[in-house]
């Protein structure tokens, strides 16, 4: 399987998302032809392949390319490093049909798209994620965001980006914790949208994390089809793109507990063994659906228990998040697997039960 596959994202602006490997000279070709200065956002890991895509931007046409070293994770996504960026393009004239490109993770794309959608009222980007979290989810769907001291993602803009390129021989310098947690967005996405998904870890939970295989890239390519999908649908979240929230609104308030030292796809994988059991003790899923999410989760070595005690801030924090409409908790639970819904304002009781299925 060495060919690139292209998945197509609908709505008014359609772009492209390319996965493959050797695929960073795609990157050029993707800018905007009338873009005389590329800003190239990325964290200190990556200088020196920032440094190589700089030279083959430059050498594959007529432009200016700039590099912008921003802190890694979470430390990247505040209101200064946005500034920083502004501060490099300000000094370098930068126009409205010039473009930036993400070349990160999560956060790098997260801060390179909100950079992009703020300055002279949005200027092309293109994203080039580098995580398993980052190729599946974050540099997907235009969601670009910053954080502020009272929580994640708070101010930001939907800005889909010009392209993605997903390059998997970036993977290769990844951690096995990395790479597996990031994975965590993929199990999601089989357990919302493709069963197949399970089936490959079911079958063969080694070769699935394994970047190399056949198994891990259609599983890849089918978390990002499915992101596709509800994104091409439903940009602004205002219905389907909900459902991406599966395992999040727990995970959401671990990360917070955990004052971000624990990865997100293992808050994640927390989360979804909590909204099945949800879903199990609301009668709307099987025992063995639900089993079948511990299991998976744990065959890949991702945690499926939290602090028994930890209930109450765990509520309190949940009921704060921006995501709750109104003051009612909504959670998306699972009526099979494949088939997601929300589940609005439930009882606080079956809420507690269902973290008792969770709680060690
Ligand atoms: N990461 C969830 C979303 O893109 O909506």
């Amino acid at each position: 399987m060495s060919q690139s596959t292209v998945i197509t994202v609908a709505g008014d602006e359609p772009y492209d998302i390319t996965v493959g490997r050797g695929i960073l000279p795609l990157v050029g070709e993707a800018l905007p032809p009338g873009a005389r200065r590329v800003l190239v956002v990325h964290p200190p890991t990556l200088a020196a392949a920032a440094a190589d895509l700089r030279e083959q931007l430059t050498a594959s046409g007529d432009r200016q390319v700039l590099l912008a070293e921003i802190p890694d994770a979470e430390q990247g996504k505040r209101v200064e490093v946005a500034a920083f960026c502004w501060q490099v393009m300000g000094q370098a004239d930068f126009t409205r049909t010039d473009a930036v490109v993400g070349f990160g993770g999560g956060a790098v794309t997260d801060l390179a798209g909100f950079v992009a959608a703020t300055w002279l009222r949005g200027v092309a980007v293109v994203q080039v994620p580098t995580t398993v979290l980052g190729m599946v989810d974050a540099a997907v769907g235009g969601k670009t965001g910053i954080n502020t001291a009272e929580g994640k993602n708070l101010v930001g803009a939907f800005w889909p980006p010009r392209a993605v390129i997903c390059d998997l021989d970036l993977l290769d310098s990844l951690t096995d914790n990395e790479r597996v947690a990031g994975f965590a967005e993929v199990v999601k996405a089989g357990f919302i949208w493709y069963p197949e998904i399970l089936d490959l870890i079911e079958a063969d939970p080694v070769a699935a994390v394994d970047p190399h295989s056949d198994a891990f890239r259609r599983c890849i390519e089918l978390a990002i089809e499915m992101k596709a999908r509800v994104v091409g649908e439903d940009l602004r979240e205002a219905g389907l793109r909900e459902v991406l929230n599966y395992g999040h609104t727990l995970g959401h308030a671990i990360e917070h507990a955990e004052r971000y030292r624990w990865r997100h796809g293992a808050a994640v994988s927390v989360g979804m063994v909590f909204a099945a059991e949800l879903s199990r003790l609301a009668g709307r899923l099987s025992d063995a659906a639900a089993q079948r999410h511990r299991d998976i989760l744990e065959l890949l070595g991702l945690p499926t228990t939290y602090r028994a005690g930890a209930w109450n801030q765990l509520l309190a924090t949940m009921q704060r998040d921006k995501k709750t409409r109104g003051s009612m908790l909504r959670f998306i639970v699972l009526d099979d697997i494949g088939k997601p819904t929300v589940l609005q304002a439930p009882d606080e009781s079956l809420l507690f039960a269902a973290y008792q299925e969770v709680g060690e």
